[in-house]
């Protein structure tokens, strides 16, 4: 028996091997046809595959604007043809001559060596991508986030839990000082003016009313700049706000009535209650450092605030884009709001120089994985220490940033942080001038060798002086929500908020936020 088995073994050695060699060139072959490209998303032949150049490279495909307050019905689209870059690559000249676009904004394009162009519409953007586990929900459809956001959607704890899975994506590689420049770029991109008389067709449709034809440029409203890579199928989307308008060092004193309301709203601790002196943007304010919140989640969700328009903008992109993965960016507001938007749909983001956007994703109940914080979130905020709207210090009654009317008290970002230590590095002292993305772009990105390490922010709390009740009607019994603490620490809280209002709460998120109230 012993014998015969051996035997048996020996006598079929050889044959193993030659299977074993088989399968192991099967296993060799199936790796390299699995994996062939960084930048991997659908299948491509292999000759396609070769052009590592153009596998990188993202163009500007269209342009959509989307306008808030009195305008916030206006959504248009405007296409990126031949000639469109021929009229804007003119415009741009002439305005490039005079160092500075109409927003005030120093042209970031003019005055770095490394890149430089004649005409940013036409320019091939090279990045570089990286795989991701990221976490995120696994119905991330605009029809359904919006029932989850506004509460209509009502889930168990577990129900909830369950929404979550980790799914294997292609995300920016955010180590890679050259992808993180060219995304900067398409962030400064959303600032260069381009000619008005494109053919802009409106993305709703009938509009019954008469509307200003600069709306979105010089007026109010946000933009998104749409850029894509045909053979990764990736789009980036690259949003602006116009807010940098009338903040000290953006070079221009006029200030937009709207934008100031939404950034106030978006970034402040209670409707831009500074001081009595102050006008408020919104009504929610109810005694010395006593907020409501309930008012203060439905003014963030006013369909003619931001948080509505960048929605309605992604949704238009996402018909256009059906089967393509999406990535988001944007400097100081569009940043915000790149933020915001991405962690609605789980999209990666990658954000510059951005004011702190954790409190507004709260109060609009944002999706936060459970596991806090920044569990791989796909979210980085690039920034450095010398700008005070980064750095959350750009508040206070006396700041500079105030003086022009911006109440910006929040300091805590989400996702993870890269911060160039320019004040140690270069000497810099904290400064408005240091926001700008020229600045940013040309001294800091490009100024260090290797893009910032990304790290999980420090524990950090917004407006912890102030109460927020649930709702005004419950002023008088005074049973607040204890903190804010409990508002934005990173570990659940189920405890302190759950209690104070179980009796007029219908409706919670597994983070313990009420997102619906018997009233
Ligand atoms: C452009 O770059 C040069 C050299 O790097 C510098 O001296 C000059 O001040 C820069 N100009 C602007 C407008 O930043
Ligand atoms: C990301 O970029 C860094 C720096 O260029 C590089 O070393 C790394 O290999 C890249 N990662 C991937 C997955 O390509
Ligand atoms: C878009 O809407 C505006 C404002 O209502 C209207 O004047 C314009 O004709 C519309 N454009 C098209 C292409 O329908
Ligand atoms: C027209 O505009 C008014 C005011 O903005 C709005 O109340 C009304 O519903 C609109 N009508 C249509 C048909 O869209």
């Amino acid at each position: 028996m012993l014998h015969k088995r051996s035997s048996s073994k020996k006598h079929a050695s050889p044959l193993h091997l030659g299977y074993m060699l088989v399968f192991f060139l099967l296993c060799v072959v199936a790796y390299y046809s699995v994996v062939p490209g960084r930048l991997q998303v659908d299948k491509k032949s292999p000759r396609e595959a070769l052009d590592q150049k153009l596998q990188k490279t993202f163009r500007l495909k269209s342009i959509y604007r989307h306008g808030v307050g009195a305008n916030h019905r206006l959504h248009q689209k405007l296409d990126v043809t031949p000639e469109l870059i021929h009229q804007a690559g003119i415009l741009y000249q002439e305005s490039a001559a005079q160092k500075q676009d109409s927003e005030g904004q120093e042209n970031p394009w003019s005055n770095n060596s490394e890149y430089t162009t004649t005409n940013p519409f036409d320019f091939d953007f090279e990045l570089q991508g990286m795989p991701l586990t990221m976490k995120r929900m696994k119905q991330r459809d605009p029809d359904f986030m919006e029932s989850y956001i506004y509460g209509e959607t009502y889930m168990t704890e577990d129900e909830e839990y369950a929404m979550w899975m980790d799914d294997n994506i292609v995300a920016p590689n955010v180590t890679d000082r050259d992808t993180v420049v060219s995304l900067a770029l398409m962030s400064s991109n959303a600032y260069v003016r381009i000619p008005q008389t494109g053919d802009w067709r409106n993305v709703t449709e009938p509009w019954n009313e008469t509307e200003p034809e600069d709306f979105g440029w010089d007026g109010d409203g946000i933009r998104g700049h749409v850029f894509y890579n045909e053979l990764e199928n990736i789009v980036v989307l690259s949003v602006k706000g116009t807010s940098a308008q009338g903040l000290p060092g953006s070079g221009e004193d006029e200030t937009t009535g709207n934008d100031k309301i939404n950034d106030n709203l978006l970034f402040s601790c209670c409707c831009a209650r500074v001081s009595y002196l102050w006008t408020t943007v919104c009504d929610c304010y109810v005694k010395s450092y006593t907020c409501d919140e309930s008012c203060l989640e439905k003014e963030l969700r006013r369909k003619d605030r931001f948080y509505s328009a960048i929605i309605d903008i992604y949704k238009a992109v996402l018909k256009e884009y059906p089967d393509s993965a999406i990535w988001v960016t944007g400097h100081s507001l569009g940043g915000a709001l790149a933020s915001l938007l991405g962690r609605t749909f789980g999209l990666p983001v990658v954000a510059f120089e951005s004011p702190g956007e954790l409190l507004a994703s709260r109060r609009l109940h944002l999706p936060f994985p459970p596991g806090l914080p920044s569990y791989l979130e796909g979210i980085w905020h690039f920034g450095h220490n010398a700008d005070p709207i980064f750095m959350g210090t750009c508040n206070g009654a006396s700041s500079s940033c105030s003086l022009v009317g911006y109440a910006m008290e929040t300091a805590c970002h989400t996702g993870r942080v890269c911060v160039y230590d320019v004040v140690n590095d270069k000497g810099w002292s904290v400064n408005m001038f240091n926001h700008r993305i020229h600045k940013v772009i040309d001294e800091v990105l490009l100024g260090y060798d290797h893009a910032a390490k990304c790290v999980e922010p420090e524990p950090c709390v917004d407006c912890y002086n102030w109460n927020f009740v649930p709702s005004r009607s419950w002023e008088s019994s005074s049973r607040l929500i204890t903190s804010t603490k409990s508002q934005v620490a990173p570990t659940r809280t189920t405890g302190t908020t759950a209690t104070t209002s179980s009796s007029t709460c219908i409706g919670r998120n597994w983070l313990g936020f009420c997102t619906k109230y018997d009233l």
